[in-house]
């Protein structure tokens, strides 16, 4: 691949998911991309990247975004929010209806560790938990990584930062150093395929009281930052709150967001 079919590349791939990779990138690229020309028998990456355009490619696409995403995620990552979750973001929803419906949003989800550690947590930290019914929805644009979320069985790594009580509580074994997560537990979370920069995607979700986007803004140019940041804004009630991975903040980014700074961390809210 020469430098203008990298460029190229990058450009389109960009334009579609909101994904910039660096030049750091480019060995990691190129693997896969190799592996599509193979599979598709296109000689070059630029035809390749016509291929995709000019015709309807969505399943090459498709297999395109799965073989280029990064989808490292596990059980409990980042816990801190789960108690800002808990201690501020539902005590300040549910106040003057204490018994009202709640939907929260992970976007992404990759392989679903993260809607279901909000369950989880939930359950066992959120004392009104029985009072409310709660909508959890997972969602990501890699159609692989859903298909795990789906089946919710995990390897023991991605249960590392769990406490054997919760493994034993909330999961069964499922082969050698497998687990998979209660039937109870898989049904309390849908999952869905969505594209966070696509406008018309997001909208069909309608709007939640929590968005947990967390990990994916790294992965993303300036541009596209912003443009996630409407759909985001847009994905949430006014007075609903967005979680961000913790080197991800809204500064340089948007000014849609009000600031909220709790004990254990900051968290955006979209304006009431
Ligand atoms: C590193 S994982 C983060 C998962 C989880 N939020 C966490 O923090 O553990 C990043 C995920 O973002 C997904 N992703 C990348 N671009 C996306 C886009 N435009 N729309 C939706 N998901 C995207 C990838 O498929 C990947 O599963």
């Amino acid at each position: 691949m020469n430098d203008d079919e990298f460029e190229l590349f990058q450009d389109y791939f960009r334009r579609r998911t909101g994904i910039q990779f660096g030049a750091g990138k480019r060995a990691y690229i190129e693997r896969r991309l190799d592996d599509r020309l193979a599979k598709t028998g296109e000689p070059s990456v630029r035809s390749y990247v016509t291929y995709l355009k000019y015709a309807d490619r969505g399943d090459e696409m498709q297999s395109l975004v799965n073989a280029m995403t990064v989808n490292e995620t596990y059980f409990n990552r980042e816990t801190y929010q789960f108690n800002i979750l808990v201690k501020a973001i539902l005590p300040e929803l549910t106040t003057e209806r204490p018994d009202r419906p709640l939907s929260i949003w992970c976007v992404p989800c990759s392989t679903g560790e993260e809607p279901f550690s909000i369950a989880i947590w939930l359950l066992e930290n959120w004392p009104s938990v029985d009072r409310h019914h709660i909508d959890i929805l997972g969602s990501d644009i890699d159609s692989a990584v859903l298909a795990t979320a789906r089946r919710g069985e995990y390897d023991s790594r991605s249960l590392q930062h769990l406490s054997p009580r919760l493994r034993e509580k909330y999961f069964r074994p499922a082969g050698p150093g497998r687990w998979r997560v209660i039937d109870a537990l898989l049904r309390s979370v849908d999952f869905s395929s969505v594209n966070l920069t696509d406008a018309g995607q997001m909208k069909q979700h309608g709007e939640h009281d929590v968005v947990f986007c967390r990990n994916v803004l790294i992965y993303f140019d300036d541009e596209s930052r912003r443009i996630a940041a409407e759909r985001l804004y847009e994905a949430l009630r006014p007075g609903g709150f967005l979680c961000l991975g913790h080197s991800e903040s809204m500064d340089r980014i948007s000014r849609l967001f009000k600031v909220r700074r709790f004990a254990d961390g900051v968290v955006y809210q979209k304006p009431v």
